[in-house]
């Protein structure tokens, strides 16, 4: 048996993109193990979901540190102890130092709720929909320096429609982060990610699928 990614996996909140990755790992689909949750968060339910499943929590609240160098010292450290292989930002809302990507170089992945280079930062749905865009989705990505602006791993794409709200389109989103989350790091736990540079290659993937999408369709 191959050994099992240990996954450091960070959030902020809610906490359902936890939630996909233990659902993944217990019916036996990803080859991992979550090592530990940290939330900055002491109230975020994500860490009621990690210990219903017996997954070790740290909570580092934020406002306890005097600086972002602080906090991200001893996030190193917490992380560092508990052996982790990768780190899975998953609603994580901090911005991370240099000290913290060095520590941890080309091993923190995080997802965002738009199509990057689209929309970066927060809100995006919100902005996806006033700026009138007709597909958005999300992307899983390498954390670098940049807000949102890492090397691509996977990508989902979903409709955005006239009557959407962020609300809607934030849920119809989510239900695809669910299923590229998880497949991302199946990719790092198979040894199939390559990065070079800015380009992500995955080994031994199914030919993709060239068909196009319209929004509104064609009428023929
Ligand atoms: C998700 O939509 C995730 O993409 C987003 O926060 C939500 C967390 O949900 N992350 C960011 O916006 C990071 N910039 P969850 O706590 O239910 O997984």
């Amino acid at each position: 048996m191959t050994d099992l990614l240990k996954l450091g996996v960070l959030i902020s909140g809610s906490g359902s993109n936890l939630q996909s990755i233990i659902d993944q790992i217990e019916k036996g689909t990803l080859p991992a193990q979550i090592k530990i949750v940290v939330s900055n968060n002491p109230e975020a339910f994500g860490l009621t979901r990690a210990k219903k499943h017996g997954i070790p929590c740290a909570v580092l609240n934020h406002q306890d540190y005097l600086s972002r160098e602080d906090f991200d010292r001893e996030l190193i450290h917490v992380l560092q102890n508990a052996g982790v292989d990768l780190i899975v930002l998953a609603g994580f809302m901090r911005i991370l130092t240099q000290s913290f990507l060095r520590a941890f170089e080309s091993k923190i992945i995080n997802i965002h709720p738009a199509l990057l280079p689209a929309f970066p930062g927060t809100h995006v749905q919100q902005k996806a929909v006033d700026y009138g865009v007709k597909f958005s989705g999300c992307t899983v990505h390498f954390v670098d320096e940049g807000v949102d602006t890492g090397p691509i791993i996977i990508q989902s794409v979903v409709p955005v429609c006239l009557d959407d709200s962020a609300e809607t389109l934030a849920a119809r989103i989510l239900e695809e982060e669910h299923k590229i989350y998880p497949q991302a790091i199946r990719y790092f736990a198979e040894g199939r990610i390559i990065k070079n540079g800015r380009r992500v290659e995955i080994k031994n993937m199914k030919n993709p699928d060239h068909t196009a999408m319209h929004n509104p369709p064609l009428d023929r």
